[in-house]
């Protein structure tokens, strides 16, 4: 029988915990979010065969560093919410405006590089290809790469797998999309082998060093900044511009922004949706070759 575990945590060992999330992931824990550590953490606690979170968050404080439990604490205490064509308006600005835009640009390479940084279980990076194989058959032909990351090693694991739960595809897909571009499969529904093809995903902490990375396109950067101080979200949005063509375009969470943070970021209405492009490399990238 499993031993019951006490959900109870201590202000010492949640200060503990708030500072583990700091150093690991840059996710910021303030006093209040203490039912947080308890709801993600019990069940971690319960199968590593802990009677109670105490004792579970004890023996993590005599681990080194990156031990793997503490990894896998820090990986539950993220929000991994997502959803199929989240918010829309981002993607229509991407099939109505960009994507024609960035075509007519890379025409001579034929090369497009779409990043959908902290991309949680898949259902974004997903999206695009969904939308890019709808409206824009022709870049079958093109070197098209989605890139999707995120810090949970578990979260990129099922989005590398494709597969979702009829809960998962009843939100935001759209049905005619999943009768052509997934499989029913006995644990629900399977993206398509050649859907999956067109997405890399790779598990990246965005605030460790970024390496391996191209000159991407466009930049999904949503929902996670929200969790994050000033200082790491500048950082971020610091090496965005580093990784970012001139003419790039970055999109942000619908209660995410640039200001107040850094003054480098240029913001441009398109539709309902706000698009940021690196204001200093602008007029740059004006005099710049197609
Ligand atoms: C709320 S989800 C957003 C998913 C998607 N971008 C969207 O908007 O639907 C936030 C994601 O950020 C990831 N995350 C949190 N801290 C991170 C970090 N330091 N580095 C990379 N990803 C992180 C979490 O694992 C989680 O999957």
């Amino acid at each position: 029988m499993v031993a019951p575990v006490c959900m109870s945590l201590s202000k010492e060992q949640f200060q503990y915990i708030s500072e583990l999330a700091m150093e690991q992931a840059a996710i910021v824990l303030n006093p209040g979010k203490e039912y947080l550590v308890v709801s993600r953490l019990s069940p971690l606690a319960r199968s590593s065969g802990h009677e109670s979170l105490g004792s579970y968050i004890e023996q993590m404080r005599r681990e080194a560093e990156y031990s793997e439990t503490k990894k896998l604490a820090v990986e539950a205490l993220t929000t991994n919410e997502t959803l199929f064509f989240r918010d829309l308006h981002p993607f229509e600005a991407l099939e109505k405006k960009l994507l024609p835009e960035i075509m007519a640009r890379r025409a001579s390479e034929r090369r497009i590089d779409i990043w959908s940084g902290a991309s949680s279980t898949g259902q974004e990076a997903y999206s695009i290809a969904m939308m890019l194989r709808e409206k824009f058959p022709e870049l079958g032909s093109w070197n098209v790469n989605i890139l999707g990351t995120d810090l949970s090693g578990k979260a990129i694991e099922k989005a590398r797998a494709g597969i979702y739960s009829q809960l998962e595809v009843n939100r935001g897909l759209p049905m005619p999309f999943l009768v052509k571009y997934f499989d029913k499969v006995a644990e629900g529904w399977q993206i398509k082998p050649e859907l999956r093809k067109m997405v890399t995903f790779r598990q990246m902490n965005l605030v460790d060093r970024w390496e391996g990375l191209p000159v991407f396109d466009v930049v999904m950067m949503r929902n996670v900044l929200i969790y994050f101080d000033v200082p790491t979200r500048k950082r971020i949005l610091d090496s965005i511009q580093r990784t970012i063509h001139p003419e790039g375009v970055l999109f942000l969470g619908a209660s995410e922004t640039t200001l107040n943070v850094v003054d480098n970021w240029g913001v441009e209405n398109c539709g309902r949706t706000l698009l940021y492009r690196v204001k200093a490399r602008m007029a740059e990238a004006r005099t710049l070759p197609n």
